[in-house]
This record gives C-alpha cells, structure tokens and sequence, in this order.
C-alpha cells in the first residue's frame, strides 16, 4: 500500500495581528510582487520535494496560516492543482482553507470551492462583540454568523475555531455560546483554550498587570463545559481541542500529525516531516517571505533545515502526538521507547487512571490527555 501524505501549505499574511497569536505571521501590505514570487516559490517547493519523496497517495492539501482566505483563490487552485499533479489524490482527498469570517472574505468562498477548497476553517474565535474586541477581531459576531451560512452552503465541510478561558468568562456564557454555534452549519467545533504566548502583546499585557487570565481551576470548569455541551450535543471530542459530528467529519489533515503520517511542509516558516529511506525528517522552512523565497531561488527548497530524526526522538514526538487521540499510538510505533503492556510505569498510569488498559495500544484517559505534556514526560523517562 502507497504511503499516505500530506501537504501543509503557509500563507503568512494577515489584514491585522491578533494580540494573542504567535504563529509566523507578516501584516499583509499589499505587496502583490512578493505574494505573487511567494507563490511561485511555494509551487517551485513542491516540485523539488516531489522529486525527493516519490510516490505517495495524497490524503490532505492544507492552506493555512497567516490567512489564506485572503490569497488570490486562483492562485490556490494553481497551488492545489501542483500538489494534485505530483502525488496520487486519494478518491477522499481533503482540501482545507483556514478563513477569517470578514464580509469581504465570505464574498469569495464560492471562488474557493471553484478552486478546489473541500472543507472551511472558520476562525470565529467568539460569538461575543465585546470578547471579539477584546481578541483584536476585525469582524464582529453577525459578520462570522453570515460568513459560516456563505461557507455552510459552499464547502462540503466546515469546521469553526473558538477560544475560551477569556478573563471574567463565565461557565454559563461559555456554554450558552457553544449552544449558538452549533447552530451555525458545522460538524467540526475547534476549542481553543487561550493561551499565553511569549512575545505576543497579551503577554506584555499580563506581565503590565492589565491583563488576568482565569484562574486554572476556572479555566479546568470552562474545559468541563465545553466537554459535556459538545458531547451533549453529538461533537465528539475525538482529539484534546476537536470535536467532530460523525467519524467523516474528523480532519484528515489533523490526523495525519497524531497518526505520525508523512507532510510536506512549503511557505514560510511550514515545518514538514518526511520519511526518506525509512529515517523519519524534521523540516523547517526559512521564516520572512523574501527569505523563503530567496531560499528555494537558490537551492530549489525553502528548508533552513532537515535533520534525520533518531528512533529515540521519533518514537518521542510519536508518543506525544499519537497519545492527543483516542485511538492512541501502538506499542509497535514506539518500540524505542521499551515500554509494554507489563511494564511498571505503564500499570502505575492505567492504576491512576491517567492510561486506558489496552494489550495492543497506549491510550490517554479523558483525565490523561488533561495533562498530556506529564504523562508523555513519564513515559518518555520510564526506559
Ligand atoms: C493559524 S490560526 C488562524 C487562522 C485565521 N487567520 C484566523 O485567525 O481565524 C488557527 C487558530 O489558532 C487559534 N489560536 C491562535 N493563537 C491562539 C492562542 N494564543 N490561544 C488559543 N488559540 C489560539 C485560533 O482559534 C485560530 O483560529
Ligand atoms: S489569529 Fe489568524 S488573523 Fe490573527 S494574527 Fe493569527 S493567523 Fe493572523
């Protein structure tokens, strides 16, 4: 069977920066050049990585970022139609476009689905002006309401970003504000819980006193709610922060990072992993667009690094993000870290209830994936 492969694709530029994000991301200024010799690059990228991985069946084309909705929508049908052409579409192939729910960007969702763009990723963030002000949101709660009808009716699938644990956000709100959502058309719901990043201006904020996060045991409710409402309600929480309606409704692309799948990663700053010649790569493309695209002029790929990964650091990042999903990581996919079904810490975790006792996989509890970074820690240390 042809290995499964997926393609991540980085479009850097946003109309705003949010005060909360850390992602690689460069204000868009208008500069059709270089967003023109970006995609250039970007499709330049995939040609040279094509030659290096051979033949692979094409399961995801992700166009995130940045914000992609604002790139030319035919210049993502050039870039869907490269990868398409270089490695073999699955008959499901899934085609994802992250989106911020602006009128002028729902204007152009049907140009989108022309393009080729099969399932939506809507960052609505909250359905709460004042919380949406409070994110630094250029759209405001009756924008992303039209915005997911234009995409609910455009795109065979949508899924809907939100974050919570926003200061003085109650339980109640919370969950009144995940009721409405539901109502919007999609059968993807990404919560989100905010997290302070370093160097972003909610962490400058904090570090001034202007800024209180909840508390944990407030943020540890807002979890609960969010679980029981979405549960309630038929998203189940396949992933720690995704909660789909019905198995088909799962993002293909998301699983190929927690199954420990091959992606190609092109744009700036993308990372990719590879397996070539059965060693498992980490790749990092440069991060500023003028060196990503200065990068793959030179030398045919953006990477500013690719380093073989050892079986060690493999089977770690394995476990981490094999351990975010239900269905877990099998024993055999982690064999250097020498852990069974017997071993003591394994028996010590599935006693505390944080591992589900499995013969053939190790699985996190709902309890386990609340504390995921520990558990993979003591995993990774029992050796
Ligand atoms: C690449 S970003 C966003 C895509 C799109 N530009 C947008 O803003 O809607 C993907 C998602 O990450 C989430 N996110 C980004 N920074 C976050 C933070 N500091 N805490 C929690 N969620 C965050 C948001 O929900 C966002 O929609
Ligand atoms: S949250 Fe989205 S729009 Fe805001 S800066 Fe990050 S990527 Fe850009």
């Amino acid at each position: 069977m042809t290995q499964a492969l997926g393609v991540y694709v980085h479009w850097p530029y946003c109309a705003r920066i949010c005060p909360y994000c850390d992602f690689n991301v460069f204000r868009d200024r208008g500069r059709r050049e270089e967003q023109l010799a970006l995609k250039a690059a970007i499709m330049s990228d995939l040609e040279t990585q094509a030659g290096m991985i051979g033949d692979r069946e094409l399961v995801s084309i992700f166009l995130g970022g940045g914000t992609p909705s604002l790139m030319d929508p035919d210049w993502a049908g050039e870039i869907i139609a490269t990868a398409r052409r270089l490695w073999r579409p699955a008959p499901d192939l899934e085609i994802s476009l992250e989106a911020n729910p602006t009128d002028a960007e729902s204007e152009r969702f049907a140009a989108f689905a022309a393009a080729g763009v099969t399932r939506l990723s809507l960052g609505v963030q909250a359905l709460d002006d004042g919380a949406l002000k409070f994110l630094g949101r250029d759209h405001d709660a009756a924008s992303a309401r039209r915005a997911a009808e234009v995409a609910a009716r455009a795109f065979p699938r949508l899924s809907i970003d939100l974050i919570y644990a926003r200061p003085d956000q109650t339980a109640q709100a919370w969950g009144d504000e995940l009721r409405q959502a539901m109502d919007w058309g999609a059968e993807h719901i990404s919560p989100y819980q905010l997290t302070i990043e370093a160097g972003t201006a909610f962490d400058r904020a904090v570090q001034r006193g202007r800024l209180v996060p909840p508390s944990e045991d407030l943020a540890a409710d807002l979890f609960e709610t969010t679980q029981s409402v979405l549960e309630g309600a038929g998203f189940h929480a396949y992933e720690v922060s995704n909660h789909a309606r019905g198995d088909a409704a799962r993002s293909r692309h998301n699983l190929v990072y927690w199954r420990g799948e091959d992606y190609v990663g092109v744009g700036p700053g993308a990372h990719g992993r590879l397996t070539l010649k059965g060693e498992r790569h980490a790749t990092l493309a440069a991060s500023r667009p003028a060196d990503y695209i200065a990068r793959v002029a030179e030398t045919g790929r953006g990477f500013v690094s690719d380093q073989a990964l050892s079986p060690l650091e493999a089977a770690e990042e394995r476990l981490l993000l094999g351990l975010r999903i239900e269905a877990g990581v099998a024993y055999g996919e982690v064999a250097a870290l020498g852990l069974s079904p017997d071993h003591a810490e394994v028996r010590h975790l599935v006693d505390l209830g944080l591992l589900v006792a499995d013969p053939l996989r190790l699985r996190a509890s709902p309890a386990g994936r609340l504390v995921l970074n520990a558990l993979t820690e003591r995993l990774a240390l029992a050796r």
